[in-house]
């Protein structure tokens, strides 16, 4: 059964660091690679990080994710102490907080771009019809509504990060954790990412994100300098964006009542095992009726919308952990 779990209130910092390290073993020695790093990330903080190759950047982010574990000091998502958790808690902790976006994309290359944004979804046990729709109405949101049925190598670099982000999105987690995701494009694709990094932020994302790029790193709030393991400066106060980006893409910024309209974030509840099995073989049961019916591939309108969460009906009118039962 789900534990009881108290939603984060909106003060609650999405990410507290205390002296967070972490090292490798070396030869006998230990190499120090993260080196009592303090960070708080408010909830809806748009934080870039920045360094030399090998100053610790995907380290930090993979402890964030819980991903790996600190060798010492405390790590805190939404409120929650991450740092110790067991391999089970951990992935429900990922699946509750957290979208990863990686910077070669990571999707399944057998899967459509549906299948792959419905996949979190299916591992998370939700029903096979919400998956579809909410995975449809994601895919819209990202400007992918006419690419739904194809595979990753039928997509471009811009439109696969769209995927992955789609994906990401796919429980509403309250966080999202890029590691150069702009690293693969050109240019102008990654000005469009980032365009859609800035929406997802003014809907009430936090993100964390990595990147090599001072242009790219320019549309976060703040910009965390690593060098060496350590942090070596903090810039805040960077302005959002111009609209022009927007107006390029197609769609207007809605920075003001977007976060307000925000509803608090809820911990997603547990899926019971029995439904997991389930959700599992109708995966399975799914995947196997797709291979068999070569249908036509559904167009659906062009464009892209503002984002608005889509939120996982069972997320709320109820309280968490509730409606699995
Ligand atoms: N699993 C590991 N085992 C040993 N050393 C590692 C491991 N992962 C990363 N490192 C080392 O930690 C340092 C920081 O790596 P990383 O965080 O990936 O740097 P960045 O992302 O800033 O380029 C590097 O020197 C790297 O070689
Ligand atoms: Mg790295």
């Amino acid at each position: 059964m789900a534990q009881p779990v108290r939603p984060a209130s909106s003060s609650t910092p999405a990410v507290v660091a205390s002296r967070l390290s972490k090292s490798y073993p070396n030869g006998g020695e230990e190499l120090q690679v993260l080196k009592e790093v303090d960070l708080t990330i408010a909830q809806g903080e748009f934080v870039a990080i920045m360094g030399p190759s090998g100053s610790g950047k995907s380290t930090l982010l993979n402890l964030v994710g819980i991903l790996d574990r600190p060798s010492g000091g405390d790590l805190r998502l939404m409120g929650r102490e991450v740092g110790k958790l067991s391999a089970t808690q951990a992935a429900l902790a990922r699946r509750a907080s957290l979208g990863f976006i990686f910077q070669s994309f990571n999707l399944m290359p057998r899967m459509t771009a549906l299948q792959n944004v419905m996949l979190p979804m299916a591992i998370a046990g939700v029903g096979r019809r919400e998956r579809h729709d909410r995975a449809v109405a994601i895919l819209r949101q990202v400007g992918l509504g006419d690419r739904m049925k194809h595979r990753p190598n039928q997509l471009s670099g811009g439109q696969k990060q769209r995927v992955a982000i789609a994906r990401a999105l796919a429980l509403d987690p309250p966080i999202l954790l890029a590691d150069e995701p702009t690293g693969n494009l050109d240019s102008k694709t990654g000005a469009e990412i980032m365009a859609l990094f800035t929406r997802l932020n003014a809907a009430g994302k936090t993100i964390l994100q990595v990147t090599h790029d001072e242009g790219v790193a320019r549309h976060a709030q703040r910009i965390v300098r690593f060098k060496d393991g350590r942090i070596a400066g903090i810039e805040s106060g960077h302005a959002r964006p111009a609209p022009l980006v927007f107006e390029e893409l197609g769609h207007v910024p809605a920075w003001s009542g977007a976060a307000a309209a925000q509803p608090a974030w809820e911990p997603s509840p547990e899926p019971s095992r029995r439904r997991l099995r389930k959700a599992e073989k109708a995966e399975k049961a799914e995947k196997a009726q797709n291979a068999r019916k070569k249908g036509p591939v559904p167009v659906a309108a062009p464009g892209t919308k503002p984002y608005t969460p889509v939120r996982p009906k069972w997320a709320s009118g109820h309280g968490p952990g509730e409606g699995w039962k």
